[in-house]
């Protein structure tokens, strides 16, 4: 028995030397501060130079702490059996947990953010093309026949970029000047908001949007889908460079925009290429996107557009 004893008490001496994993667990569960669990360790070291506060009188001794004391080996074992059934309860209960299927009336296991509008109201049709490719003109069509509400993202960040007060002017003026996309969480707020304005102007939460030039890469696809809508599908307009630059410098000489510009419409080109296509390549595997040839003049596009959306989504989308 004695030898036993010996043995338990020198492999429990061992652990203590060795690691303070233990203690740091307690720590870690309970959040107390180290000095309130070192009671649990002065048996271990009252010969250990390197701890000595631990062989202060007030710490009560859990082994014999000697060869000597034979009346305390009584009260080595009930520890023992306590911490060994409390660590193996530890474990089962964390190993089961890992096992477990996510309760899904555990209110702590939903972390995922709700879209603050159900696709089961509201429709949402991303529109995408290059810079001129006549995304505009064609939803001003589906406005007058589908009753959509219109959103360009665009416009948007040009009526906060106006706004006297805004802290995202300069940034959003910066951004555009340089074709770059505007950090995402501006773009999917005011997209937001402006969605929340028109349901509540309709006074019926069953509403259709075509959100124009958005999402313009892919963190704004996955944020607007997370917190704001899923999307229904992405209508695309296809056009040529050459095309697109003729129609915005065209533009630029009336539209009072910093970015009408060849500098600026050739920067505003690359990020297309670069970070919007990848968008459209997504959507596309998901099989969301319809994709329009946007080369001819704007009647005969919107005929296109027209029947392949009522293939797509039917009559009564
Ligand atoms: O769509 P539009 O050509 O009006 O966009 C003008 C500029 O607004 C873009 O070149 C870009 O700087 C910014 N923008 C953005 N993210 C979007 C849409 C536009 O950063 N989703
Ligand atoms: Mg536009």
């Amino acid at each position: 028995m004695s030898v036993a004893v010996a043995a338990g008490r020198q492999a429990w001496r061992q652990l203590a030397r060795n690691t303070g994993t233990s203690a740091a667990i307690r720590r870690t569960i309970f959040s107390l501060p180290k000095s309130q669990h070192s009671p649990f360790r002065p048996a271990f070291n009252t010969t250990s130079k390197a701890l000595p506060r631990f062989s202060q009188p007030q710490y009560r001794s859990y082994s014999s702490g000697g060869s000597s004391g034979g009346g305390t080996q009584v009260k080595f074992w009930p520890f023992v059996m306590v911490l060994a059934a409390g660590s193996a309860g530890w474990v089962l209960l964390i190993n089961r947990q890992k096992t477990m299927p996510p309760n899904p009336q555990a209110t702590t296991t939903i972390t995922k953010p709700t879209p603050a509008f159900s696709p089961a109201h509201v429709t949402v049709l991303f529109v995408l093309g290059g810079p001129g490719a006549g995304k505009g003109t064609q939803c001003a069509n589906l406005v007058s026949d589908f009753k959509f509400h219109h959103l360009s993202a665009g416009d948007l960040l040009r009526a906060e970029q106006e706004r006297p007060g805004s802290q995202y002017g300069q940034l959003i003026k910066d951004c555009i000047k340089d074709g770059a996309i505007v950090p995402m969480e501006v773009t999917v707020a005011l997209l937001e908001n402006a969605m929340a304005d028109a349901i509540a102007r309709s006074g019926s939460r069953k509403a259709r949007f075509l959100i124009d030039g958005f999402p313009r890469k892919m963190d704004q696809a996955f944020e607007f889908e997370k917190v704001v809508c899923p999307a229904k599908l992405v209508l695309f307009f296809d056009c040529p460079e050459e095309v697109m630059e003729g129609r915005l410098l065209e533009r630029g000489k009336t539209s009072g925009r910093a970015d009408d510009n060849a500098e600026s419409i050739r920067k505003r080109f690359r990020t297309f290429i670069e970070t919007s296509m990848p968008v459209v390549e997504y959507y596309d595997k998901e099989g969301k996107v319809v994709k329009v040839d946007a080369t001819p003049k704007p009647t005969e596009v919107y005929e296109d557009v027209k029947r392949k959306l009522l293939e797509k989504l039917g009559e009564n989308f």
